[in-house]
């Protein structure tokens, strides 16, 4: 069945890869450190032109750390004139007061600040600075200040998941309207330092039952803070469908210009077009990659038979090419899929996790490093516009 094509209501503009902190669950592209040249601030005005004419409402921008963009104001002011609800994703470092009111000045309507943990020290090595934890404090106290709606997001792992209850204490306090327990997908950099990451099922149900019992909590004493948990795919049986469905809502635009129906796709061998040479519409509605996985007949008799398609569309393309090496396999997150032994052994593994110590962090150097050893191992480029 072909799927009527949708409006990319959703555009992730990746500002940049730079990037002042070297999180190991970052979702940038392992090969990140080669892509340099990025889209001028007259070529991202391009973009958004082209996806507000196509229908786009929700603009995020993000990175890297998209404040290394010292055009950000002028980027935002743009977007918040085409009328795009506008929201800055960001690690808090590099923000300062004077930016904060200059981004409110420009229109900016939401910023989202990241922490490693709860504890400076953890927090801090995770991010590879020691300044972190004090500046995202600082940051997140000027942002409430200012008044914007305050959302904090904690990436949840193994080394951080048994402070599940200092985490949700330190958003109270910084009276967070709205905070994301999002335990680590595996995509990108989470991916190559899984067994240093994945929580085990004991933990995510501890922390899952704790996290109810704060929601309880925080309903009998009045408090505005809704708390969202999210479980990771390697602890399902269903599927997500991931992005909403292939090229369906979601449009990002890497800093180099190439547009991805989702922002860990650049991995696949899949040549993706880029904006500089190709106006967004034909992106969007003609290009080979955006229309690849779109509808049903790319699926494996298995996922065309199977009752969910409709809800789960085969569940992850990114997680069935990075774990089968084919991104038309099911998710193995299905419990039916052939696959699903090896969600099942990461479980296990679990069990037995590398050292802290032996985390491949994200920076320059192991992203030249970890690139060379996956090109032996990724198959060349097949599908191109
Ligand atoms: Fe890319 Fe799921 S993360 S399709």
């Amino acid at each position: 069945m072909t799927a009527p094509v949708g409006l990319p209501l959703w555009l992730l503009a990746e500002l940049t890869y730079r990037c002042p902190l070297q999180c190991p669950y970052c979702s940038n592209p392992i090969d990140y450190a080669q892509y340099k040249e990025e889209l001028t601030t007259g070529e991202w005005f391009a973009v958004f032109d082209q996806a507000r004419q196509m229908g786009a409402v929700q603009l995020g921008f993000s990175g890297g750390e998209p404040l290394v963009r010292q055009d950000l104001e002028e980027l935002v002011a743009y977007a918040h004139k085409q009328g795009f609800y506008t929201n800055l994703i960001t690690s808090g470092m590099g923000l300062t007061e004077a930016r904060i009111a200059s981004l409110k000045d420009a229109g900016l309507q939401h910023i989202q600040i990241s922490f490693q943990a709860s504890d400076p020290t953890v927090n801090n090595l995770l991010a590879g600075s020691k300044h972190a934890f004090e500046q995202k404090y600082e940051m997140s106290r000027l942002v409430k200040q200012y008044d914007y709606p305050m959302v904090l997001n904690f990436v949840i792992h193994r080394q951080n998941i048994d402070q599940i209850d200092q985490i949700i204490e330190l958003c109270l306090e910084l009276e967070a309207d709205t905070v994301e327990l999002a335990i680590c997908q595996f995509y990108g950099w989470a991916f190559e330092n899984i067994e240093g990451l994945l929580p085990t099922k004991e933990q995510v149900v501890r922390a899952e039952r704790i996290t109810n019992e704060y929601r309880k909590k925080i309903e009998d004493r009045g408090i505005k803070c809704k708390l969202i948990f999210v479980v990771p795919d390697y602890y399902e049986e269903r599927p997500k469908p991931c992005m909403d469905g292939w090229g369906k809502i979601f449009l990002t635009v890497a800093p180099d210009g190439t547009a991805l129906p989702c922002h860990a796709a650049r991995q696949m061998p899949i040549e993706f077009p880029n904006v500089r040479q190709t106006p967004l519409k034909d992106i969007w509605y003609d290009s080979a990659s955006f229309n690849q996985f779109r509808g049903d007949e790319w699926m494996p008799d298995m996922c065309q038979s199977c009752p969910d398609k409709e809800r789960d569309y085969g569940g992850c393309r990114c997680q069935a090419f990075m774990l089968t090496g084919d991104a038309k396999n099911a998710d193995p997150v299905c419990g039916k899929s052939p696959y699903h032994y090896l969600i099942e052994e990461a479980r296990i593994n679990s069990e037995t996790p590398t050292p802290f110590e032996e985390l491949r962090f994200r920076n320059p150097k192991n992203s030249k490093l970890l690139s060379i050893s996956q090109e032996q191992l990724i198959p060349t480029r097949t599908v191109t516009d």
